[in-house]
């Protein structure tokens, strides 16, 4: 069969990214922009000025993945981009280059999905990977664990009812002063800590999340007794969040007798959750992936990876693509 090669794009948040990936699965390039010093001193991601760095950079960006994989544009056999879900501004600027690229060159389109795309991270990382399996994307704008049936075939069984995990990672690290992103920085001095103040925990009858509850409770006690070692705060916020996703996790294993849980999204590169589902390996027999660290955060390798299975099913976008910000997975437009 015919290698068939997709150059990527990805701009839905604050990561301007290109890749070129062979076959689904084999990343040739992938270049990423992080926009994080921009916004860091501003505590979190401004929309507008998201926007106008992506359109600063994302032919330079792109440039550059197509010479590190040292191919021509008129050898893709498609270009795919993040249509969906994110900031609206943001993803305005990859849909918009991604269709004068396609159009330029006469090359297929293909929008795809983010969240769809932090799943597929997993068959980067893992070649042997296939569905079924469940998958728990955990980052910065989504919650969601999903049963992958198949591809292209996605059934939500949970999703978070207030804040995603990420967005609560990052305001208690922002209230405790650890700054923007919090994730990687709660990661780091957990691990000097102990998980020894108890938080609550927010369970419901089906398999949906709320973080909200946590995250307030480590903010007041946090504001209420200003001598706590924000260490231990740390690995307690840790801990009482990984009970809930681990739980809710096992619960739809065990009712769906599926036994490869995949984790994606930013999150999934946390060290202490990571530890936390591995000993599932020993304690139930479960099989546990995740993507290297750099296809955890927002890349386009993932995104090109994703629409592999599109083209595959010969999937593909038009002219009039357009943004939509609050895309849900599975859904096409
Ligand atoms: O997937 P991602 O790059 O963007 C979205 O699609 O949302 O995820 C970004 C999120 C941020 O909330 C960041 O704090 C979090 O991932 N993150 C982490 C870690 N690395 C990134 N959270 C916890 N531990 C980490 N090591
Ligand atoms: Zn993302």
């Amino acid at each position: 069969m015919k290698d068939i090669y997709i150059l990527g794009i990805e701009s839905s948040c604050d990561e301007t990214s290109a890749s070129v990936v062979k076959n689904g699965r084999e990343v040739l390039s992938n270049i990423i922009s992080s926009q994080i010093p921009i916004h860091e001193k501003f505590g979190g991601v401004v929309p507008e000025i998201a926007s106008r760095n992506h359109v600063e950079v994302i032919s330079n960006v792109t440039k550059k993945a197509l010479k590190e994989a040292n191919m021509e544009l008129k050898q893709m056999d498609a270009i795919s981009c993040t249509y969906g879900p994110g900031l609206v501004g943001a993803l305005l600027v990859g849909v918009s280059y991604a269709k004068a690229l396609s159009y330029a060159a006469n090359l297929p389109l293909i929008g795809t999905n983010h969240i769809e795309g932090h799943i597929a991270a997993n068959y980067i990382t893992h070649k042997e990977l296939k569905p079924p399996f469940l998958c728990l994307i955990i980052s910065g704008g989504h919650t969601h664990l999903v049963h992958i049936k198949g591809y292209q075939d996605f059934t939500i069984l949970g999703k978070t009812r207030d804040d995603a995990i990420g967005e609560a990672f990052d305001k208690v690290a922002r209230v405790i002063g650890l700054g923007y992103p919090g994730g990687p920085k709660i990661d780091q001095l957990a691990k000097e800590g102990e998980a020894n103040i108890p938080l609550p925990q927010t369970y419901f009858e089906n398999l949906d999340f709320s973080f909200s509850g946590i995250k307030t409770a480590v903010i007041n006690l946090y504001h209420k007794n200003p001598n706590l070692k924000k260490a231990d705060l740390a690995a307690s916020f840790e801990k009482a969040v990984t009970d809930v996703i681990v739980k809710n996790a096992c619960k739809a294993a065990q009712s769906l007798q599926l036994d490869t849980i995949a984790l994606a999204g930013g999150v999934s590169a946390n060290s202490y959750i990571r530890s936390r589902f591995l000993e599932l390996e020993q304690t139930n027999k479960m099989k546990i992936y995740y993507p290297e660290p750099i296809f955890c955060t927002d890349n386009a390798a993932m995104i090109a990876a994703a629409s592999y299975y599109h083209y595959c099913e010969g999937k593909f976008s038009n002219l009039e693509l357009n943004a939509i910000p609050n895309l849900k997975i599975g859904e096409i437009k």
